[in-house]
């Protein structure tokens, strides 16, 4: 599928995403190097330290936050209506065409 990332210089990247693999977004931005190491996924997608929070710009229906991503957005910073971690984004075939934004480094 095709995932559309914007990065922190708010640049575009049309990327191919594997639904085989059992990925997530983070793990994808990580691969793709759209963000520097060290500034994305430092938790290793635990839903524990908010440095993959993006923000959902198309109208994808996501899976429910789960508690942990819950309580984790409601601690981070720069946190609007549509952020989610993106560790917490499994690529699935229905989400062909996502389109997510990063949020600031923090
Ligand atoms: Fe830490 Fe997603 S990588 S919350």
């Amino acid at each position: 599928i095709k995932i559309i990332i914007t990065d922190r210089h708010g640049v575009k990247h049309q990327v191919d995403a594997p639904t085989d693999m059992n990925m997530n977004v983070m793990e994808l931005v990580r691969s793709y190097e759209l963000a520097p190491e060290g500034t994305i996924g430092i938790c290793g997608g635990m839903a524990m330290c908010a440095s993959c929070q993006c923000y959902v710009e198309s109208n994808h229906e996501l899976p429910e936050m789960s508690y942990d991503e819950d309580l984790m957005l409601s601690e981070a910073f720069n946190v609007k209506d549509n952020s989610r971690l993106s560790c917490q984004i499994f690529i699935k075939e229905e989400l062909d065409g996502l389109e997510i934004e990063l949020a600031p480094e923090v």
